[in-house]
């Protein structure tokens, strides 16, 4: 008996040590788990274009990239790729690249132009003939409530940081729930809130442009607010939805090895990576502003514990690049208690032609990081990507290499986050195709297809593409 195992043993230790076993194993593990979900994004206000159709109403980001100096390179997304009209195409694309998931957005003000009150049908019409072609196309739609674009009229109202907006929120997910319910099962509730309130409310540097840190803390509780009811009303309306809630989240490195950049970056991570999380989970916050003080910055109410819970049904992270942060006892950024100056995408490493770190291994760290917290409910990976702005070659390929490099260091980060127990059901690169980039506009190409902006916006596959459906062809890296 003994002596047959060692037999066994040997006999596989020698098969391991041949080249062409140890291949055969290597690629073995580069295979992911069966019916993995391979997808691709895309948002709204980023693809649509029609800003101003069938009624639709005018968005924050409507707003905001009409307003002078607010787009690095003067542009809008009143056309974006056309998307309300060409969404034919978009769904020819992900046909042909093989996905398995589609994930999109709905844009509020098409649908409820003022964010409350009367339903605009045609807005609901697009999503639902969007809808059907990619159910007809086999693909899962995996939808966003929101990802940014509120109605103009809800921010004239105080936006995110007036507590209302968490009501105008559910009552346009029931909407939706009645509307697109018999069609879809999986959706997300926001994109990105921590981006969203931040870049929005505290930085300025997205739309509505305003940079007051004591509203962009009230905003994070209205969004927390909205998550939980708008994941009831979701679910009152369509019993059979999934729900859940789309996180962006990064390693955060300490600037210096000083104990008092590591105690930040702890700090930082609380804050960032889950804000928008553990009230969902737990029913309260994580440690990060003076307690004594946490209830009234927040505008915190009694009985909030109860609203802001949620046990979401699936959890989706969004993964590009490490943040990096120092110490600053002083508190210049204005929140209370937080104490630390933080950047993302600066560290030693490579950058994407954005100009932000290329930090796989991040990836992992994080993805099993917060695994901690959401414990057995399945993640789905909602965005992974890297801007590579290489042009088009006179015979009209487009060689983007780096894209390609990216997206196969970081799938395999999230095939070894599989290995280590993290149960990840799906990966969406982001994008599926060229677009409007926020605040750098068309300058940040971040598609496996290309858009010729503004000519003719035909959607033209790149070498990523080709190289993505391969990877979904053999469920895996070769
Ligand atoms: C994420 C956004 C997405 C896209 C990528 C590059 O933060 O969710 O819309 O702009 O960045």
């Amino acid at each position: 008996m003994i002596r047959r195992d060692l037999l066994k043993g040997g006999v596989a230790a020698f098969l391991l040590s041949s080249p062409a076993a140890r291949a055969v194993a290597a690629k073995q593990d580069q295979r992911f788990p069966p019916g993995f979900m391979w997808g691709a994004a895309t948002a709204a206000y980023q693809v649509e274009g029609a800003w101003d159709a069938d009624g639709k109403g005018m968005s924050i980001w409507d707003r905001f990239a009409h307003t002078p100096g607010r787009i690095k390179d003067g542009t809008t997304g009143d056309v974006a790729c056309d998307s309300y009209n060409r969404y034919r195409e978009d769904v020819a694309l992900i046909k042909a690249l093989g996905l398995k998931s589609y994930r999109y957005s709905l844009s509020w003000p098409r649908i409820q132009p003022d964010g409350r009150g009367a339903v605009n049908s045609r807005g609901l019409d697009y999503y639902k003939r969007l809808t059907d072609a990619v159910l007809e196309a086999g693909v899962r739609p995996l939808v966003t409530l929101y990802h940014w674009d509120l109605p103009q009229a809800l921010e004239d109202a105080g936006g995110w940081p007036n507590r209302d907006t968490a009501s105008r929120m559910a009552d346009y997910a029931a909407i939706i729930g009645h509307a697109l319910g018999d069609r879809i099962d999986h959706w997300a509730v926001f994109n990105e809130p921590k981006t969203f309130t931040h870049l929005g409310y505290w930085q300025g540097i997205h739309a509505p442009g305003r940079t007051e840190p004591l509203a962009f803390l009230k905003a994070t509780h209205t969004v927390n607010l909205g998550l939980g009811m708008s994941f009831r009303a979701l679910k009152a309306a369509s019993p059979r939805a999934l729900v859940g809630n789309v996180c962006d989240v990064a390693p955060m490195l300490p600037k210096t090895t000083s104990p008092g950049d590591h105690a930040a970056a702890a700090r930082y991570a609380r804050f960032l990576n889950r804000w928008f999380l553990e009230p969902a989970l737990t029913g309260a916050y994580p440690r990060v502003l003076p307690p004594d003080r946490e209830h009234a910055l927040l505008g915190w109410q009694d009985g909030d514990e109860k609203i802001v819970r949620a046990d979401l049904d699936h959890i989706g992270l969004n993964y590009y690049t490490s943040w990096t942060v120092a110490d600053d006892p002083a508190g210049a950024n204005g929140i209370p208690g937080l104490n630390a100056a933080a950047e993302w995408g600066v560290g030693n490493h490579a950058k994407t032609d954005i100009g932000w770190d290329i930090y796989p291994h991040g990836f992992f760290d994080i993805l099993t990081d917060m695994h901690g917290l959401t414990g057995h409910r399945p993640i789905e990976i909602t965005e992974n990507g890297a801007s590579d702005n290489t042009p088009p070659t006179t015979d009209h390929h487009i060689h983007d290499r780096k894209r390609i490099d990216y997206l196969r260091s970081h799938l395999r980060e999230v095939r070894r986050a599989i290995d280590a127990g993290v149960p990840i059901r799906g990966y969406h690169c982001w994008s599926l195709m060229d677009n409007f980039e926020w605040a750098a506009g068309y300058s940040q190409r971040f598609g496996l297809a290309y858009v010729d902006f503004p000519a003719k916006l035909e959607r033209k596959p790149k070498d990523s593409f080709f190289w993505y459906q391969k990877v979904i062809r053999e469920n895996g890296l070769g």
